[in-house]
């Protein structure tokens, strides 16, 4: 079914949205399971990467990711919380933006959590000696997954939340593309019509 922006409430679409995106943080297949990312280093330059959706909580407009607190990524988001987040589905031939906030976890209870509950194939990136980035005369092979008992990785896990109050909308439709802004921060969502 497509995304008919023009003939939905603020509300329907956003529940839609959201629908769609808790969908994807459970579901690798979904399209919207990987999404880029963007934040501002110190020097101001821009940097952009995909990342997994691993959490996606509505009621508190919450996008999470996990990450490593040794990757170029996690000092631009402690100089700076602003991140950019974007997803382009072509299956659905709908872009999702939000301007968000990003909050890290290292080393606390809900990092712990949110560790717990991750596979070992996911947690074996955190057990690598070398930190993200690190300059290598070769490619080194892949850590193995660690027993479920194994927690050592957990010092270099990073469970980032954004918070958001606004998302973007843009369906393509050869009859006329479809830009909305929806506005989450009062009690019922609210809508802009924008150019596309
Ligand atoms: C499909 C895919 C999924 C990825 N998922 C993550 C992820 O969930 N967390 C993460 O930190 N990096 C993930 N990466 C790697 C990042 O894109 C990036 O290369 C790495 O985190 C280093 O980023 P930084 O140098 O900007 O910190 C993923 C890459 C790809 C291609």
């Amino acid at each position: 079914m497509g995304w008919q922006l023009a003939a939905a409430s603020a509300d329907d679409t956003w529940r839609r949205i959201a629908d769609a995106l808790d969908t994807a943080a459970r579901s690798s297949h979904h399209p919207f399971h990987l999404l880029t990312v963007a934040s501002v280093a110190a020097d101001g330059t821009p940097h952009a990467r995909t990342v997994v959706l691993r959490r996606f909580d509505a009621d508190r407009r919450e996008v999470w990711f996990h990450t490593d607190a040794r990757s170029p990524k996690v000092a631009q988001l402690t100089h700076d919380a602003r991140v950019a987040l974007h997803w382009y589905s072509a299956t659905d031939r709908l872009q999702l933006r939000i301007a968000a906030r990003a909050t890290l976890h290292h080393r606390d209870e809900v990092a712990r959590a949110a560790w717990m509950a991750a596979e070992p194939m996911s947690r074996a990136c955190y057990t690598s000696p070398v930190a993200p980035g690190t300059v290598l005369a070769w490619f080194p092979v892949a850590p193995p997954a660690p027993p479920p008992d194994d927690h050592g990785g957990l010092a270099s896990f990073v469970a980032v939340c954004c918070r958001f109050t606004d998302i973007e909308a843009l369906s393509l439709h050869a009859t006329g593309h479809e830009r909305v802004v929806l506005r989450l921060d009062g009690p019922a969502a609210t809508r802009e019509i924008r150019a596309p």
